[in-house]
């Protein structure tokens, strides 16, 4: 087991006996959840390409308790281009890992509902922010922006998220965050709902996201850097090429430039080529 992956798996068992203590009603330690969230603090620190390492994760575990680890280190990822300090990032990491820690109190039948939703249990599934905060005002987790960060994480900057429909500047910082981090990595991973996606698509769905829903500065951040990433990248194109990113163009960042054999494909002109799969 490599490094990257044994501390992802230590942060997947944290989530997990999170999860299962608020289930079980059993007695929660949160100081070891931020001890956790120092330790994750300090191996991501030294680590540039934690979005790389996260993409090709061999992962088994189930999505409940894997996504708010994604989370975690994607909304890192953010926070470092944000130049947050170390002690706001292992904040952060911290509101990563607890964000999703109301859906403990949703039953499974509907947490683990292939099929779409009736709107009573839509209601019920929205309603979990609102849970985790309660949960974790309980605790004595008196840190603010861990608790407006769980609590707003499903705002949108157009007011029409929830659970306050707050606008724009009203939406606590770390919650903008996590609404991106919540984003990319739901559309990236393979959930009940839908299969995975290509970093590429859920970059362009965040790039629109961006108009209105989204945080604009926040997402320009992310956006610069992410192009950045996939410089260097194998991947499969929907005719069965492989080539390799070598250019990424800032205004169509989901369209690289790719090295395949002794041709140069330049995505921006082949309007009917597009990435369908990431190889490393
Ligand atoms: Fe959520």
């Amino acid at each position: 087991m490599s490094d990257f992956e044994e501390i992802y798996e230590y942060s997947v068992m944290i989530s997990k006996n999170l999860f299962e203590d608020i289930r079980f009603s059993r007695q929660i330690n949160f100081d070891h959840i931020k001890i956790g969230s120092e330790k994750i603090c300090d191996y991501l620190y030294l680590n540039a390409n934690i979005l790389i390492m996260l993409h090709s994760v061999e992962d088994k575990n189930p999505y409940l308790y894997s996504h708010p680890v994604k989370v975690a280190f994607i909304s890192y990822a953010i926070g470092k281009w944000m130049n947050l300090g170390r002690d706001e990032l292992s904040r952060l990491v911290c509101t990563g890992i607890v964000h999703d820690i109301g859906k403990a109190k949703v039953r499974d039948s509907i947490l683990n509902k292939p099929e779409k939703l009736t709107e009573a249990e839509m209601n019920i599934m929205k309603n979990h922010p609102l849970m985790g905060y309660r949960i974790l005002t309980g605790l004595n987790v008196l840190d603010t922006d861990i608790l407006l960060g769980v609590l707003s994480h499903h705002e949108r900057q157009n007011g029409t998220g929830y659970p306050r429909n707050q606008i724009g500047d009203q939406i606590n910082k770390f919650g903008k965050i996590l609404a991106i981090a919540d984003i990319y990595d739901a559309m990236t991973s393979k959930t009940p709902y839908h299969d995975k996606v290509t970093p590429f698509k859920a970059i362009e769905e965040i790039y629109q996201l961006s108009f209105g829903l989204l945080d604009p500065q926040i997402c320009q951040v992310f956006l610069k850097n992410m192009s950045n990433f996939y410089y260097g990248s194998v991947v499969r194109l929907n005719d069965e090429r492989v080539g390799e990113i070598v250019y990424v163009n800032q205004e169509e960042r989901t369209k690289p430039l790719i090295h395949c054999e002794d041709e140069y494909i330049n995505l921006t002109q082949e309007r009917n080529l597009e990435i369908v799969e990431m190889l490393n």
